[in-house]
């Protein structure tokens, strides 16, 4: 093994060995929380707060719309691990430093992950605040996780991305978003760029044309590790803004997170429908 997959191990082994010597009890769903849907993190009980800045290892947000802060207890009655701010590729930190958060919950032995994120919205039916379960992705980020030696106790070399959105999650989603009357509930692919630049006309026609429904900066990375981590996962888009090249409007974060804003209380509703409704 090389010196820096044996560093990254080392480091990965050391924040669980913390969190496993302060947690009463595992995490079995992880759930990661994207720009302006922070709010889920208000309805865990029971719960023990880390600022990231106290786990070992674990990266520095630079983004001021991510909290920075790993919450675990209870919600609707399961044990959940939520990664309040999450770490961007655009930030300058590699893929796998970007999931290194989600490769220590895993090895403390949680079987789900729920991803979430704000995105913009490639598909003429969407609207601001659109929920969109994703269905599958592309990975435009210029890295992937899994580059390097592979660690094979955490998984294999090639992993199978066939399904990687959980289909059986999927389905209860979207029947979750039903039953609370979320209206603005979509299924569609996810494509992940590097930002942080945001698109011109001219590449939004193009994430069209290449099968993308929603445009985002992060998800894809967290996705292939959980998938490698044998997580079943279930990914959500909050479709803050809809892209439209023939009549191209300014995509400005001010915008992105009043929309955020206005979309969490849906959000939080069907996390917390889906969490309950989980075997
Ligand atoms: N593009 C990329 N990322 C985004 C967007 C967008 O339009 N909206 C929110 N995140």
């Amino acid at each position: 093994m090389t010196t820096g997959a044996r560093l990254y191990r080392e480091q990965v082994q050391e924040a669980v060995d913390f969190l496993e010597e302060r947690l009463p009890v595992p995490p079995d769903i992880i759930i990661i929380l994207g720009t302006g849907l922070g709010a889920l993190a208000h309805h865990i009980e029971e719960s023990t707060t880390f600022d990231y800045e106290e786990i070992p290892y674990f990266p520095r947000s630079t983004v001021t719309s991510h909290a920075g802060r790993l919450i675990c207890g209870e919600l609707a009655g399961k044990q959940v691990a939520v990664l309040q701010g999450r770490f961007h590729y655009y930030e300058g930190y590699s893929t796998r430093q970007i999931t290194f958060p989600l490769r220590v919950l895993s090895l403390l032995g949680a079987r789900y992950l729920l991803v979430s994120n704000a995105a913009g919205g490639l598909d003429r039916a969407f609207r601001p605040g659109t929920l969109m379960v994703i269905a599958d992705h592309l990975n435009f980020i210029p890295d992937n996780p899994l580059r390097g030696i592979n660690i094979d106790e955490w998984g294999p070399r090639f992993p199978d991305l066939s399904q990687a959105y959980d289909p059986t999650l999927q389905e209860l989603a979207l029947e979750c978003g039903q039953r609370l009357g979320i209206e603005r509930l979509a299924r569609g692919v996810y494509v992940a760029i590097a930002g942080p630049s945001l698109e011109t006309p001219a590449e939004t026609r193009y994430l069209r044309q290449c099968g993308a429904d929603a445009v985002g900066m992060s998800t894809v990375p967290e996705v292939i590790v959980g998938v490698h981590a044998g997580l079943r996962i279930l990914g959500v888009a909050m479709v803050a803004n809809v892209n439209d090249p023939d009549n191209f409007q300014a995509i400005l974060i001010d915008d992105i997170l009043a929309e955020a804003k206005k979309a969490e209380h849906d959000f939080v509703r069907l996390m917390h429908e889906v969490v309950g409704s989980m075997e």
